[in-house]
């Protein structure tokens, strides 16, 4: 381990979608934080090469793979992790088009993957971090879901979702030392779509999107006891893009 203040060590981080993206940026600095992380993911062989790349930089990792659009996969992912000190609920797909053109089934699909999954996940694994002493959850929410771009009416509503349990969680379980957040990207170079990003990147005040690694900052910050005193928050994280 190159990093000498390791504020994690001895935690463990269950990382949804940690198979690319901000999922797998945050599963690395996680990692370099100290902690055990479990990677997750559908894709075994991108899955692998994640643990790889964490175990290489000194620090330790192991993937689950699970379909978060399948309820049994979920508690079976939850039963899996065991009793994790941080959760980051990040797996998740956006969906950009005219809404007479989203069908029934990946309208389902949006909500299953990136609303009752985690929902499923906090109620397995929150009562658990709560009997432990406490812990941190941070969700992986949207700007989507509190401006409205066209097009992204189902998604923005599956993320405003997010940030409204986010508050929910906040009061029912940081009485028992659980704080739950939230984290809100702008437009963040990843798989989807690289235009539609550049794009939005352009309408915000820095005029650009944001890698990856930008957004695992702020998820691991509210990971450690520096964030100590924040609870109930969905930070934006998005160039200013719904400050202005
Ligand atoms: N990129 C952006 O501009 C942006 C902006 C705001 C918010 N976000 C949010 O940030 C999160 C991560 O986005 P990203 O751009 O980093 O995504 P990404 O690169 O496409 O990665 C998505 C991750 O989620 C996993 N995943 C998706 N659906 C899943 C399912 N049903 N079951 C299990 N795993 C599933 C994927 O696993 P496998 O590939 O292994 O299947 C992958 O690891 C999402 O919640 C997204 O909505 C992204």
């Amino acid at each position: 381990m190159t990093t000498t203040h390791q504020s994690l060590q001895g935690r463990t981080a269950l990382v949804t979608g940690a198979t690319s993206g901000i999922g797998r940026a945050a599963a690395n600095q996680l990692a370099r934080e100290g902690a055990e992380v479990i990677v997750h993911g559908r894709d075994p062989q991108r899955g692998e090469d994640v643990v790889a790349e964490i175990v290489q930089a000194g620090g330790q990792a192991h993937f689950v793979a699970a379909d978060l659009s399948d309820p049994t996969d979920v508690r079976r992912l939850a039963d899996e992790a065991g009793a994790v000190d941080v959760l980051v609920n990040n797996a998740g797909f956006s969906w950009f088009g005219p809404t007479a053109d989203l069908d029934v089934a990946t309208y389902d699909a949006l909500f299953d993957s990136n609303v009752r999954a985690p929902y499923f996940l906090v109620a397995a694994l929150a009562p658990r971090m709560a009997a432990n002493g406490g812990g941190s959850i941070i969700n992986v929410a949207s700007m989507a879901g509190s401006v409205g771009l066209a097009g992204a009416a189902a998604y923005g509503g599956t993320k405003a979702t997010l940030a409204a349990m986010t508050r929910s969680w906040a009061a029912e379980f940081s009485p028992r030392g659980v704080r739950v957040n939230a984290v809100a990207p702008g437009p963040v170079y990843t798989a989807a779509d690289p235009e539609r990003i550049e794009a939005l990147g352009a309408t915000t005040p820095l005029g650009r999107a944001a890698q990856a690694e930008e957004i695992a900052q702020v998820i691991t910050f509210l990971a450690t006891p520096a964030a100590g005193y924040i609870t109930g928050a969905t930070i934006a994280a998005d160039g200013g893009r719904t400050a202005v």
